[in-house]
Parts: structure tokens; sequence; C-alpha cells
């Protein structure tokens, strides 16, 4: 199987890289300098370059949540305008397309684990954009949306290498404590993207949730990853009102899984034993 990853350099990009490296697939990866996907004209000519794909992962994506609420142009061409194009090439090559989405679509004000055609909330410009990335694939053949939430990892910029830095160096930290949801660990997330790429996806193209099992606030995260990691930091619980953003994030965006579980037969780790590998291969 040949497959292109586009997004080399960000989290799940890496993570996949790793294990491309024991695979016994062809793969090609792609970054920004590459294949720059705010140059939306140019993503056909280079994607042509790569000769017949069987499957091309899009693990690029503007993720800056907060800089989206004023980056609105850039937040669109790279979460919306680059994914068209990329489904489009997809579609029209009988490429397999394998795309990835936000659990923060899932602002709706409710409090039991969101289902992938239930109710949305777009209440912040990434949501919104992401959505629209959704939107711009969601008819087309051979092509699995995977939403995702939290996700961390020992590479990038994530919650839990700034909750190591910053409790190795303060003496006190406050977290939010009302915004629930379900951390992923990027090696999960990597392991799910190869195995669906194994899989036979007749019929089952669509919106798929997928994150660690179980349910916490940051605050509850934090206060995991100071106890395996044996950090000494005193932790607060503090209100989202009080830690102020300029994007607004779901009170409440745990997703039901029984949709990937059911439909790709895929296992799912809790969250506290993911974070447990995660730090054994610090
Ligand atoms: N991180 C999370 O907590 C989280 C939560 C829910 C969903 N997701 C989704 O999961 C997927 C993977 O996320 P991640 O955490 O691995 O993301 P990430 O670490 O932020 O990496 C983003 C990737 O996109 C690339 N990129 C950004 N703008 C680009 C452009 N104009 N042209 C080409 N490449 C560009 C970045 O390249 P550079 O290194 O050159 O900037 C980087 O490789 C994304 O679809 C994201 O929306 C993530």
């Amino acid at each position: 199987m040949k497959i292109l990853v586009i997004g080399k350099t960000g989290q799940l990009g890496n993570a996949i890289y790793q294990k491309s490296l024991s695979s016994k697939d062809e793969f090609i990866f792609t970054s920004r300098k590459d294949l720059d996907l705010e140059d939306i004209d140019s993503i056909n000519t280079t994607l042509s370059q790569f000769g017949n794909l069987d499957l091309i992962i899009n693990c690029s994506a503007y993720t800056a949540v907060d800089k989206a609420e004023t980056e609105i142009e850039k937040s669109v061409l790279i979460n919306e305008k680059s994914v068209s194009q990329i489904g489009q090439y997809a579609e029209s090559n009988g490429i397999k397309f394998l795309h990835f989405s936000t659990d923060y679509v899932y602002d709706n004000g409710l409090n039991t684990p969101n289902v992938e055609n239930g109710k949305l909330g777009l209440n912040s410009q990434y949501a919104k954009s992401k959505y629209a990335g959704e939107q711009a694939i969601i008819n087309n053949s051979n092509t699995v949306i995977i939403r995702t939430s939290w996700v961390y990892g020992n590479y990038g910029n994530n919650f839990l290498n700034t909750m190591i830095r910053l409790g190795k160096s303060r003496d006190s930290l406050s977290v939010v404590f009302d915004q629930i949801g379900s951390p992923t660990y990027v090696e999960d997330l990597a392991n799910l993207a190869l195995a669906l790429s194994e899989m036979d996806w007749k019929g089952k193209s669509g919106v798929y949730n997928f994150s660690n099992e179980g349910v916490c606030s940051w605050y509850d995260f934090a206060y995991e990853i100071f106890k395996q990691t044996n950090i000494e930091c005193k932790l607060s619980p503090i209100l989202s009102e009080e830690y102020p953003t300029p994007a607004k994030r779901p009170h409440f965006s745990v997703m039901n899984k029984n949709k990937i579980k059911t439909s790709f037969g895929i296992e799912i780790l809790h969250w506290t034993e993911a974070l447990k590998n995660c730090l054994a291969n610090r």
C-alpha cells in the first residue's frame, strides 16, 4: 500500500512517522515546505507528483484555537479549503482519505456523551473551520473523518508537556475544572490511523468519534500527570471565567465512541492507562 501522510511535523504526523519506520507499507510524508496548505492552487499539482496512492492521511490543521479568532482567513484556508481540495483529489483518483476533526464542534450545552449525528455548537472559529472541512468531504466515498480530543504525547506542544514544564518550575498552578472531556494519547490515535488503513471502508464512510476511554476535567488531567510523574506542585481548580481565553471552549465535549468500536472493532484504553504508557516512553 502507498500512503501519503500530510503534516509530518505535528503531533500525529510525527507519531505516524515513527510507526512507518517499521511498516511494510510505502509511506510518503510532507511538511509545510513540500505542501503549503494555504496555497490552495498548488495542492493538485503537488499531490499528482506522488504517483498512484492508496490512502491519504491528513494530519495537518490550523490548531491555534485562540489565534484562529483573529486569523480567520488562515484557519479557513487550512481547515476547510485545503481539505476540500485534497478530498476532491482523493475522490477523483479513487484514493481513500483519512481526515481528523475535533470534539470542539460539540459545544452544545448538553452533558451526555456526544454522538456523531447529535447536536453541535460551533462557538469558536476553530470549531467552525474544522466543521466546514468535514462538510467539504462528508459526501465523498472512501472517506473517514475522526473527531478526536485533547491530543497529547511526548512530542510537540500539548497539555502534558506544558504541565510538566510548569509543574517543575512553579509551586502552585490553577487549572480549569469546568471543561470536561477525554484525553487522547497520540500513539493510540496513530495506531488507530494505521489500523484503519488496513481495513475495508466500503459502506463506512463518515464521521467517527475517537479518544481514550474515561472522562476528566483539565484539572483532573493535570492532577493525574503530577501524580504519575511525582511532581510536587499545588493544584487549584478554577472556573473557565477565571481564565478567560479569546476562543470559547466547550464545557462538556465527552464523546460516545460506540460507532467506531462497532464499525471497525476498535478497542480503546482508559486515559489513565494511556498516560502511563506515554510517560513510560518519555
Ligand atoms: N491537538 C489537539 O488537542 C487536537 C484536539 C482535537 C482535534 N485535533 C485534530 O487532530 C489533528 C492532528 O492534530 P495535532 O495535534 O497533531 O496537530 P499539530 O501538532 O498542531 O500539528 C499541525 C500540523 O499542521 C501543519 N500545518 C499547519 N499549517 C500548515 C500549512 N499552511 N501547510 C502545511 N502544513 C501546515 C503543521 O506544520 P508546521 O509544523 O510547519 O506548523 C503541523 O505539522 C488535527 O486535525 C487537529 O485539528 C487535535
